[in-house]
């Protein structure tokens, strides 16, 4: 058969990624057939754990999947654990040799992945490790997967990447933004490329405007140490929003290769307008979170949250306005939009296509219906047209009626998790949907303007927003300054 057989260690195993999104993910894609019992995973990180305290830590996460019938201590005798120091060569020594005993008791052929989950501080000082003490030298492939935050900012983003570069070229790397990995994302290209109806009208002749919208009910939670230097720029924005972005502005690819798709991905980031430093508040805004009624529930502001500063500048949402300078788009803004503690958790993206030249038929308050695409790409998964017709016998009226597709509706349990697609495709050497260094760097280079701006002068509204809201009202406005309005079409 021609599944991909390898070990694949977890540094960071008992932390949170790990436990809610990796193990799971493991264990759908054993479930699936996709791997078979060749694999073993190697779980380090520093707690003195045993490999029966990280198997019970499987297990767990693997609750939901009681009805099966796999039983979950084989699928969990596959997973050790090795208490481990990242600064430690001695440590390494011992993985490695670890490791060559797995491959010969799971036939896992010397394919490594050795996926970074766990905070940025080591990652370089890991990279560099693996490579010294052999474990990247291997007669099967081995492949770097690192998790975000990839930098800071440019520079550090950079001197990151010159650090892992040392140890693994680009094409062993994997950066995840598993954004790339959720189906309706990857349906961007499909929905734009194989659709006739849709690609000749992609354009600034026919488009108004693109508005990309996630957002999220929870607040900050626990992650107020990691979110007071992020923020949803940092967090949201550089990454998935841009990666968003790209897909739905790129020109179609000659081949459907990694190396193609990144490439136009790349051209369409280099056609971003870019701001200057003092025109950041014509074109973004943004905004904290304050007290609200959430569910009925009353929740706390942001600046009240734990390991938040009781002054804190940090923004927890972000709208802003992109112009993409090429002869596609020229005119056409794309609007995106981010937050968190927002009246919904959504992620659409809403097409609005350009009013016809002249209307013959209005509805009763003379209103003009755009014709409107919408991406849905969660909770609901989908696609849904706006269109217009007539209803009734009343002639002359128009009314805007829906075309949808519901994704959800055959089988949602079958609908793979971002991580296991990812995860697969590491496995069979598939970088397509994980994000190249020139397209990381691109997008910092954009996003850091914005924060320069935004550190300097502190935000005088904050919070300007209230949980369960849909933002700072300066986020409609940004619209309305054009003659647009954001669509809440869900
Ligand atoms: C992560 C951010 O990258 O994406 C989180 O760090 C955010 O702050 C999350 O909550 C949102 O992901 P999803 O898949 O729930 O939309």
């Amino acid at each position: 058969t021609n599944n991909p057989k390898s070990i694949i260690v977890i540094f960071g195993a008992t932390g949170d990624l790990a436990n809610r999104k990796l193990f799971p993910s493991i264990y759908r894609l054993y479930r699936n057939n996709k791997i078979t019992d060749d694999f073993a995973v190697v779980g380090v990180a520093r707690r003195p754990l045993t490999n029966d305290d990280f198997r019970n830590n499987v297990k767990k996460s693997i609750e939901a999947f009681q009805s099966d019938d796999i039983d979950h201590d084989d699928f969990a005798s596959h997973f050790y654990y090795n208490p481990f120091d990242a600064t430690d060569l001695d440590h390494y020594k011992r993985l490695n040799e670890f490791l060559l005993q797995l491959d010969d008791q799971y036939n896992t052929e010397g394919n490594r992945i050795f996926y970074l989950a766990m905070a940025p501080n080591f990652f370089g000082t890991i990279a560099a490790n693996l490579k010294s003490e052999g474990l990247t030298q291997t007669k099967g492939w081995s492949r770097l997967v690192i998790e975000k935050p990839f930098g800071h900012n440019f520079e550090s983003a950079q001197e990151l990447n010159n650090q892992i570069r040392q140890a693994f070229n680009e094409d062993q790397i994997y950066r995840i933004d598993h954004y790339l990995g959720k189906e309706m994302v990857q349906n961007i290209e499909v929905i734009r490329f194989a659709n006739a109806m849709f690609e000749p009208l992609w354009n600034n002749q026919y488009i108004s405007n693109i508005q990309i919208t996630s957002s999220e009910v929870l607040g900050v939670e626990d992650r107020g140490r990691y979110y007071e230097s992020s923020g949803a720029l940092r967090d949201m924005v550089q990454n998935h929003m841009l990666q968003m972005l790209a897909l739905l502005a790129m020109e179609p690819p000659i081949k459907l290769t990694p190396n193609e798709i990144r490439s136009e991905k790349v051209k369409a980031l280099r056609a971003i307008r870019p701001i200057s430093v003092d025109d950041v508040d014509k074109y973004f805004v943004r905004g904290q979170y304050d007290r609200g009624i959430l569910n009925g529930e009353e929740v706390n502001a942001y600046r009240e949250s734990s390991s938040v500063d009781s002054n804190s500048n940090t923004e927890t949402f972000v709208a802003g306005k992109i112009l993409i300078d090429n002869f596609r788009w020229a005119g056409v803004p794309f609007y995106i939009r981010t937050g968190k503690r927002m009246e919904k958790k959504s992620t659409e993206i809403v097409v609005q296509f350009k009013d016809l030249p002249m209307n013959l038929y209005y509805d009763k308050t003379e209103n003009v219906h755009p014709n409107l695409l919408v991406i849905h790409i969660q909770p609901h998964e989908g696609i849904s047209l706006q269109l217009n017709a007539k209803k009734g016998d009343q002639g002359t009226v128009s009314k805007p009626i829906d075309l949808s597709f519901n994704n959800n509706s055959k089988d949602k349990m079958n609908t793979p998790e971002a991580y296991e697609v990812l995860l697969y495709d590491c496995m069979r050497g598939d970088s397509t949907n994980f994000t190249h260094w020139d397209e990381v760097a691109l997008s910092w280079k954009f996003v850091d303007v914005i924060s320069q701006n935004w550190e300097n002068k502190s935000a005088d509204d904050y919070p300007n927003y209230e949980s369960g809201s849909n933002g700072p009202k300066k986020s409609d406005a940004l619209l309305e300054q054009d003659g647009f309005h954001w669509w809440t079409v869900t």
